[in-house]
């Protein structure tokens, strides 16, 4: 497994921490079991000397909701998890059919302990084994996705480790699969994050556990969904919609480009 899979283990080590909180922000029971020994290590190495940080859980909740929400009247009826990694929301959400995009063999190193933990999805699950700066579309349509069907796509921890070119690629190709009345849930760092001087030490930090990332990042959400036929309403970490009463720093103004920004994306069409 290449070593960007391995932060799929690493999110879901994060994930299965919070579940183990008193008060977390969604319960993964599969966490656990997802996330290996191997996930819990590269969690440990990564936060050395760190305080807690709730951006992870925050994402999470946000995504649950927001997908939720997508669905709520009933007229979109197919799920996209784009690089799915780890991901348990087929298992622990009630939504309709679910079709998880990542690397094969993350998704078969998923199945494997999916099926150790005896684990059974509460919705239909399939899984397509793709390069997602590839020809994944067609994949995914191959696997009985249909195009002409409104549908919700996230792709959560995915563009950050994108080339830009690639980024481009990728939203091209989910612009060939989302009909009118789709929504496109993503989150990616603005460049005044990537660039910010503290961000140097984390950039070492994840070279250091041999996840180098191309670090893609645009502080133009909007521009860059608006390019790919996508009106998008973009948040940020704090904002009210995305703190739960867990960020605990305080808000950036979002028109002050000196400042780290991170974006939660929820776009339609
Ligand atoms: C940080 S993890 C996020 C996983 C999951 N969405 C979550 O939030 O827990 C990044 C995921 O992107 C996947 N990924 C990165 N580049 C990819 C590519 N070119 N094709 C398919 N999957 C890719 C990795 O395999 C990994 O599962």
């Amino acid at each position: 497994m290449d070593v960007v899979s391995m932060t799929a283990c690493w999110m879901a080590a994060i994930r299965a921490r919070e579940t183990a909180r008193p008060d977390p922000l969604f319960r993964d029971q599969l966490a656990e079991p997802l996330a290996g020994p191997e996930g819990f290590e590269l969690m440990a190495r990564m936060d050395v000397d760190l305080p807690d940080n709730p951006t992870i859980p925050i994402r999470t909740r946000f995504f649950d909701d927001a997908l939720l929400r997508a669905l709520a009247d009933g007229q979109v009826r197919q799920v996209v998890l784009l690089a799915a990694g780890m991901d348990a929301r087929a298992f622990r959400l009630d939504l309709p059919v679910v079709y998880e995009v990542d690397r094969p063999a993350l998704l078969e190193l998923k199945d494997a302990r999916l099926a150790a933990a005896s684990a059974e999805p509460r919705c239909r699950r399939v899984t397509v084994g793709a390069d997602l700066t590839d020809q994944w579309a067609e994949l995914v349509v191959q696997a009985g996705f249909d195009a002409a069907e409104p549908s919700a796509f996230l792709a959560e921890g995915l563009l950050g480790y994108l080339e830009d070119p690639d980024v481009h690629r990728f939203l091209d190709a989910v612009d060939l699969l989302g009909a009118a009345g789709s929504t496109l849930l993503a989150d990616v760092s603005g460049r005044s994050a990537i660039d910010a001087p503290y961000m140097a030490f984390w950039s070492q930090r994840l070279a250091d556990n041999g996840i180098a990332g191309a670090r893609y990042g645009t502080d133009d959400p909007e521009g860059l969904f608006a390019a790919h036929g996508w009106d998008a309403t973009v948040y940020e970490y704090g904002d009210e919609e995305a703190n739960f009463g867990r960020w605990p720093y305080p808000q950036v103004p979002r028109d002050d480009p000196t400042l780290p920004h991170n974006y939660l994306i929820v776009a339609r069409r």
